[in-house]
């Protein structure tokens, strides 16, 4: 490549191209996605967009472009290969009912061949090929051929290769066109073509056209206006016009990747074990940086980004140790981390405090955990060895998990590093039947110490659910149910909401509540995966319980939420509902009183 950009260039020549081209730039949104409760991070530059490309009016304007953090937590397992990361940044520009599918090719076109100086014949462009739903994209295609990208450079792929969206389980999507370096690399047969694994052709753009909408129930409405999204991948861009061959040795992780050969003593490059252990241990610990260093960052925890960040720094720790490195470590890659994007992302240096403070207090407490579960899996290890099973069972890495805190991810991970696999069927088994136990606990001492009143208790847990969703469609759908307290009393609900209720939010909730108590809706309940109740439409906030059986509670038409119970069986044995008191919790965080009369 004649242009060897670093991402610092990359990202201002693309906003400053777009500009040129009369779209205004807006500033990326946070990493913790506002309206969408069915992800946990943002995946793209279209996601805090979704409502404009419903058909809000942005503030500014009909042409938007910006670069966007985005975390796709899908495949942090697969994190270590060359190519895979956890967090990277989107470069995107936005038709919101303006320009369409002619423009934005044209637009690609010029950036990539003009500003980028791509030779045009290492170009190949994909297509949809249409299926019952959609047309074949003749428009697409013809307008790349009126650029001089030849038929055989075009290729029309079905809807699993070019089909974009939704972003979370609804929401806009629509066909697009991919754009493909052709590496010049031998092709790997006859069927190799862009979007093969085989490494011939790196995908660096995407034009997505928005013209659809994926429903709650499954279907999809075409969209009265049409918009474009499009997304280029920094680090993939800049490595392709690097001529390197992986992310990992552009200039935004070669001092990240020093700073860990500084640590450890080991060099990046000779050993696939020890460079895969450095790919992890940077990649995890520049997402963590961004995920603490949010505007909205949070800690650690064990639910949901709190739950993924915990993932991400423990590993990273496992690897550091793996390395050879010895104490603490995160907080001198974080300041590698903080140095490389201090200019595009302020925040960092604003949440600097919070960042370092978080990640090592994990650290320290994951390095115990980790010492412990280590030294006992080793204590194991000669006898598993005698045995004739590659197989670690599934009382055993749940022994590990309940007793030592040692997550099964690690277990699996050590145990593969020794050839064993993990039972996973009985990991799971053991884990349900501890969760049995202790919830066969609770319930009974739910029964034993609330007996006489379990009326009451069990129609304001109703009325919780009422609750949250109401102010959820009166706040909007950044609530989320941070804690629920219920006594013989009055029901105690924390939720997130940054700032306090006015008077008439009260009461509204309040009305609102009141309301649908009054048209006497029925509780059902069924059971289900955690994935089928999201695909329901069900709200559901503890996201670490993947692939478990839940039961989701629906009050007539109104709310859907994942819960254990129990709950009144219908709403006309409830009482008035009355909100007593709405205060601050922590930051971030409200909290309110009520009571059924
Ligand atoms: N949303 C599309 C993507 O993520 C284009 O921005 O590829």
């Amino acid at each position: 490549m004649k242009n060897q950009l670093t991402a610092n260039q990359l990202r201002q020549k693309y906003i400053d191209f777009f500009v040129s081209k009369d779209h205004v730039q807006i500033s990326g949104a946070s990493l913790i996605p506002e309206n969408d409760p069915t992800v946990l991070f943002t995946t793209a530059g279209m996601h805090p967009l979704v409502p404009y490309i419903l058909g809000s009016d942005h503030p500014s304007g009909k042409r938007l472009t910006n670069y966007q953090k985005c975390i796709r937590t899908g495949d942090i397992e697969a994190v270590g290969d060359p190519h895979h990361l956890t967090f990277f940044e989107m470069l995107g520009n936005w038709s919101l009912g303006d320009y369409f599918k002619k423009e934005a090719i044209a637009f690609s076109y010029e950036f990539l061949t003009k500003v980028l100086e791509i030779d045009p014949s290492q170009l190949s462009v994909t297509v949809f090929e249409g299926d019952d739903l959609v047309p074949r994209d003749e428009i697409a295609s013809s307008a790349w051929m009126s650029h001089g990208i030849p038929q055989e450079r075009i290729y029309f792929l079905p809807r699993e290769d070019n089909w974009w969206g939704p972003a979370g389980e609804t929401g806009p999507c629509g066909p697009d066109s991919e754009m493909f370096i052709d590496t010049g690399r031998k092709a790997c047969g006859d069927d190799c073509r862009p979007g093969c694994s085989c490494g011939k052709y790196f995908e660096i753009w995407n034009d997505v056209f928005m013209g659809y909408k994926k429903n709650a129930d499954g279907t999809y409405s075409e969209m009265e206006r049409k918009c474009v999204d499009t997304g280029m991948g920094i680090e993939r861009t800049i490595a392709i016009l690097q001529g390197k061959k992986s992310v990992y040795e552009t200039e935004i992780f070669t001092p990240v990747i020093a700073g860990i050969e500084k640590l450890s003593g080991k060099t990046y490059g000779n050993d696939e074990e020890t460079d895969i252990s450095i790919r992890i241990l940077a990649d995890h610990v520049r997402t963590s940086v961004f995920i603490l260093g949010d505007p909205k960052g949070m800690a650690p925890s064990n639910v949901g980004q709190g739950y993924i960040l915990r993932r991400l720094i423990r590993r990273a720790v496992r690897h550091g140790h793996k390395l050879g490195i010895e104490g603490s470590f995160l907080g001198e890659l974080a300041t590698i981390v903080l140095g490389l994007y201090a200019q595009p992302y302020p925040e960092l240096e604003e949440n600097k405090e919070f960042i370092f403070k978080e990640l090592a207090a994990e650290e320290t407490k994951f390095s115990e955990t980790l010492q412990k579960g280590e030294r006992e899996f080793e204590k194991m290890l000669p006898n598993l060895l005698k045995g004739t099973s590659r197989q670690l069972s599934g009382r055993t890495a749940f022994k590990l998990y309940d007793t030592y805190g040692f997550p099964v991810e690690l277990t699996r991970e050590l145990a593969n590093e020794h050839g064993f696999s993990v039972d996973e069927e009985g990991f799971k088994a053991a884990f349900e039947k501890h969760q049995e136990i202790s919830r066969s606990g609770a319930e009974h001492q739910f029964k034993g110490g609330l007996a006489d009143h379990s009326d009451k208790t069990t129609a304001l847990h109703t009325a919780t659910h009422m609750l949250h969703k109401a102010l959820r469609t009166v706040l909007g759908e950044h609530v989320g149910q941070k804690g629920s307290n219920i006594t013989v009393d009055r029901l105690r609900f924390d939720f997130t909401h940054p700032s306090p209720m006015s008077k008439e939010e009260i009461q509204q909730v309040e009305d609102m509540v009141n309301e649908q108590i009054a048209r006497n809706l029925p509780i059902t309940v069924e059971s289900m995966t955690l994935e089928q109740a999201k695909e329901a439409g069900a709200i559901a906030f503890f996201e670490s319980k993947y692939g478990e059986q839940v039961k989701v509670y629906s009050i007539g038409d109104y709310s859907k939420e994942v819960c254990g119970g129990p709950h009144v069986e219908n709403t006309s044995s409830m009482g008035h509902f009355k909100i007593l008191k709405e205060q601050s919790s922590s930051a971030g965080i409200r909290r309110i009183k009520a009571i059924l009369e």
